[in-house]
């Protein structure tokens, strides 16, 4: 089953206003994760404006139908953080519930949680 990373390109870290401006930090941000996706069994990546976490971005969520989904934040727009997002997400690919032993989590992801949504339940 598919876990897809939404990543927020219109995310601005503080500060942000002081660099170029020429990229949001979520659009470079998304930039390093769709590199790092490319290939990689059972992950897929888009991108939305805006996830509603602007105060600490940049932010993604990590989601696969019937199971525990995720939005992570803090993000720095670093390959190293996009890795640790794309491996985490494949993690997250291979479970059958959605939920990755810590033990393996990348150390990138690590601090960076925000919020965990149960899958909603099965229709009546
Ligand atoms: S701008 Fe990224 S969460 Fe709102």
């Amino acid at each position: 089953m598919t876990t897809w990373i939404t990543i927020c390109d219109t995310c601005k870290r503080e500060g942000w206003e002081t660099g170029d401006m020429a990229l949001t930090d979520g659009e470079r941000l998304a930039a390093l994760v769709e590199a790092a996706a490319d290939g990689v069994p059972g992950v897929r990546t888009r991108r939305v404006s805006c996830l509603m976490g602007c105060t600490h971005g940049c932010n993604v969520a990590v989601q696969g139908p019937g199971k525990l989904c995720y939005t992570l934040g803090r993000f720095a727009p670093e390959a190293e953080a996009a890795e640790g997002i794309v491996a985490w997400a494949a993690l997250h690919a291979a479970s059958e519930t959605g939920q990755v032993a810590y033990r393996t989590w990348p150390a990138a992801v690590k601090g960076h949680f925000v919020t965990r949504h149960p899958p909603l339940p099965p229709e009546a």
